[in-house]
């Protein structure tokens, strides 16, 4: 089978490492790919994924047999529907279904439509009327971008003029069209974890849980990443939970395949969960797999990655059965100095093979691209991502860390408590 996959990132590396591994897996495209993604597929750059003819002609060209889209932005703007109509199997939804991230407050209505536990909200067009309500609800609270913002249109406003200056920023343009509409809803406590499904069909097939660190500085401070680090599954979701988040997204892939929804969703739906007092609570859907958690996610699902896609793509997953591995994740990330803000790129990455030497290690490229010179240099935020596999968690997360001591590149900055609240929990059991 010929493969195209869309993207960049380190989850893009982690979806091709899984797919290369398949015995149904012929010719492996990745556009644009990665440093690392040139090292087990052909990286083709020159073609913006968000382009539906550009990725049409050439999925027509190489006879693909199956497209996988990573990222959100080709999503939302519908290139799954154009390959769908040209007859091409996509693993990921059209433009309908990729709302329930594309607009928060798309998603938000869906949720209360499908009386899916969620914090309660308000979205708004202008300031006034944003600031007003907030002065209403008091502190603490969170004020959203409705669009696409990278992970970092979110503000958890401590006190009302973090809040009201958050409203300011979402409505000077910082966010572009994305930050048109504010979303404003209240500030939820608890634990956090992510539930990721496959979904076709109505159906959902839910995968292991994981949870992100979203702040770049340890303790979970500072400002929101993309992601900092990772594990999988988490320790602290009792059974009850788990019970919860799994018919949640149940209900929400059958809500998707329903009126007035009707979106024929054909790809992962990421459930990020804030597990409250009250139970399991929706902070947000994703149309993909996360960045990091599919670096975690994907290591330990044994199935065959190429079967369960291209079931998903055709739109039946009731033959497929997910099986995993006993053992547990650890992703630790390498970020450049200054990420999320403004950082410097062309760092020779020196070390990664010392890593991989390691038994159980594995290193997906995040942020990275060859230079003239044929050296692996650094091209993003975030760099790398170190995933260790142990038989227990201490394990895992020791021998992350061991990985991520022998990489080397100027600026490296890492988060060095990833994992922490679950080592605790294993500490205060
Ligand atoms: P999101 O991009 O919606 O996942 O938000 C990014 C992060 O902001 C989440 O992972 C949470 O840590 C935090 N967050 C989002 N919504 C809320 C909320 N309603 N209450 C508390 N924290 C939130
Ligand atoms: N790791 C968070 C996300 O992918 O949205």
């Amino acid at each position: 089978m010929n493969i195209l996959v869309l993207g960049s990132g380190g989850r893009e590396h982690a979806i091709t490492w899984a797919l290369a591994k398949s015995p149904n897996t012929d010719e492996l495209y990745v556009t644009p790919g990665n440093g690392g993604t040139s090292g087990i597929a052909t990286n083709i750059p020159g073609i913006d994924i968000t382009d539906a003819e550009a990725v049409l002609g050439f999925a027509k060209d190489r006879n693909i047999d199956l497209v996988v889209i990573g990222p959100e932005a080709p999503l939302v703007v519908g290139i799954a529907d154009t390959l769908r109509e040209a007859g091409f199997p996509v693993f990921g939804p059209g433009a309908a279904g990729a709302l329930l991230e594309g607009s928060k407050t798309f998603s938000k209505n869906f949720m209360i439509e499908n009386g899916i536990p969620t914090a309660r909200f308000q979205s708004f067009t202008e300031a006034e009327p944003a600031k007003a309500y907030v002065q209403e609800m008091g502190a603490p609270i969170v004020i959203k971008a409705d669009g696409l913002a990278a992970g970092k249109g979110v503000f958890v406003a401590e006190t009302v003029e973090e809040a009201l200056e958050a409203i300011d920023a979402c409505f000077s343009g910082m966010f572009g069209e994305a930050g048109s509409v504010v979303v404003v809803e209240e500030c939820l406590q608890g634990p956090e974890c992510s539930l990721l499904a496959f979904v076709a069909g109505g159906e959902a097939l839910c995968m292991a849980t994981a949870q992100d660190h979203k702040r770049a500085y340890d303790g979970d401070r500072g400002p929101n990443t993309g992601g900092m680090g990772v594990y999988s599954p988490v320790p602290m979701v009792t059974a009850e939970q788990l019970e919860t988040m799994e018919r949640i997204m149940r209900e929400s892939a059958a809500a998707s395949a329903r009126e007035p929804f009707s979106s024929d969703y054909r790809g992962v739906l990421y459930g990020g969960f804030m597990l409250t007092e009250d139970g399991p609570k929706v902070l947000e859907f994703n149309a993909r797999f996360g960045d990091p958690e599919t670096q975690v996610i994907l290591p330990r699902l044994e199935t065959d990655l190429v079967d369960v896609m291209m079931a998903v793509a055709k739109g039946d997953i009731s033959d497929i059965n997910l099986s995993w591995s006993d053992k547990w994740a650890v992703c630790v990330v390498l970020a450049s100095a200054g990420y999320p803000g403004a950082y410097e790129k062309g760092k020779v990455i020196l070390g990664i093979d010392e890593a991989e030497a390691l038994e159980d290690v594995t290193v997906f490229h995040a942020g990275t691209a060859v230079n003239n010179d044929g050296e692996l240099v650094t091209a993003g935020g975030r760099v790398l991502n170190v995933v260790a596999l142990g038989d227990t968690f201490e394990e895992a997360r020791e021998l992350a860390y061991r990985a991520c001591a022998l990489i080397n590149f100027e600026g490296k900055q890492l988060r060095m408590d990833i994992g922490k609240k679950a080592a605790d929990f294993f500490g205060n059991e």
